[in-house]
């Protein structure tokens, strides 16, 4: 790439000054001005983990998995402004056709559980554990992770996961082959597999950094491999947070995001995606008391939804994922600008060889979910 072209790019990342001056109200009215001038040919979809000022205009909110749902589903839009982080908007490009155009407000929306695992080291991983276990493992992946894995996980006959289908997918994997390596994210893998019945002792860790297989029990009796990758925010749910909570509230009922660690969860009441704590929260009683462990904008969205409810976060010092709000208002305005002025920024393109094999593991997924 020529060095105008590097200068280009680095200064299409940066959103010009005067956005960060603009009035709120001025703003909001600008959004809905668009969104009525491209009427159709544009869709927003949020991910439930978005700031108030984003998901206000989403067409559509929802979990991972419903968000990848109304993508594939979308065939009118010519312009996906994906208010989420940078896997979701790359799902939403592989399944989506190539007339349309993904974009993703800001490019620094990413993910640190997604970042924990990289190609390279899936390969290394695969080849070792290929030469310790043969042909018995299938690979399977959470979607926060890169295109890449998904494609890698497509090839090797697997599929990808969400919070809300990883008891299928687990079980179904577990169907086709031996053993599952589950990538990135050890707990959720953990959790999922310790609930439909797999012993701890018949789960193993692999840690991409030493390139090394932790295991407690015998090689041979080994089920699920996890990645050693985790969720910054939800590992911030202790036990301590759920003893506290226990002591002050006794008639609270705790909800966890499976992203939390095994304790975590074991201690809760329930666990579920964030689709699935919503809903509980809504077809809750009204007076009853609940602590949720999740993402902040999500937990103060449902407190002022449920005023009859009270309900408060698991730890009491819970900060938004960092990541997830990168977008904001200003950022939503200045990419739908850039549409309408004809230089669209920020477009989320994945190759076409990665997205016919990610689409692979993708489509697995959407055929059981
Ligand atoms: P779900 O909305 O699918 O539960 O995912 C949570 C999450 O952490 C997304 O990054
Ligand atoms: Fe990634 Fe965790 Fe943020 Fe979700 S909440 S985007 S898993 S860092």
């Amino acid at each position: 790439m020529s060095l105008l072209n590097v200068i280009k790019e680095k200064s299409n990342m940066m959103m010009p000054e005067h956005y960060k001056k603009m009035d709120r109200r001025e703003m909001e009215e600008r959004v809905k001005e668009i969104k009525e001038l491209l009427g159709k040919k544009l869709f927003i979809p949020g991910h439930h983990y978005q700031k108030d000022e984003v998901i206000q205009f989403a067409d559509t909110s929802g979990d991972s998995l419903q968000l990848a749902q109304v993508s594939a589903l979308n065939k009118e839009a010519k312009y996906i402004v994906f208010c989420g982080v940078h896997f979701m908007a790359e799902t939403a490009d592989i399944l989506t056709s190539s007339k349309q155009q993904v974009f993703l407000p800001d490019m620094r929306a990413g993910c640190s559980m997604a970042d924990m695992a990289n190609i390279h080291q899936t390969e290394r991983a695969w080849d070792k554990l290929q030469s310790l276990f043969g042909d018995t493992i299938l690979p399977l992946t959470y979607v926060n992770s890169t295109a890449a894995i998904k494609a890698f996980v497509g090839k090797n006959n697997g599929a990808t996961v969400t919070s809300s289908n990883a008891h299928t997918m687990v079980k179904w994997a577990l169907k086709q082959k031996q053993r599952i390596l589950f990538l990135p994210d050890q707990h959720l893998g953990r959790n999922t597999a310790f609930d439909i019945g797999i012993h701890l002792s018949e789960m193993a860790v692999w840690d991409p950094n030493k390139n090394e297989l932790i295991s407690e029990g015998k090689l041979e009796d080994i089920k699920v491999i996890l990645w050693k990758g985790h969720c910054s925010v939800h590992e911030n749910f202790t036990v301590q947070n759920i003893k506290d909570i226990r002591e002050k509230h006794p008639n609270m009922k705790i909800i966890v995001h499976p992203e939390c660690r095994r304790e975590v969860v074991s201690l809760s009441d329930d666990n579920g995606s964030t689709k699935y704590i919503i809903d509980t929260i809504k077809n809750a009683k009204s007076g009853s008391e609940w602590a949720i462990g999740t993402e902040m904008n999500l937990v103060n969205r449902l407190i002022q939804q449920h005023r009859d409810k009270h309900i408060i976060s698991l730890n009491p010092h819970m900060c938004p994922c960092l990541t997830m709000n990168r977008i904001d208002l200003q950022h939503l305005l200045w990419n739908l600008e850039c549409i309408i002025e004809g230089h669209p920024i920020n477009r989320i393109q994945v190759d076409g060889e990665t997205a016919g094999y990610a689409i692979l593991a993708l489509n697995r997924m959407l055929k059981l979910a």
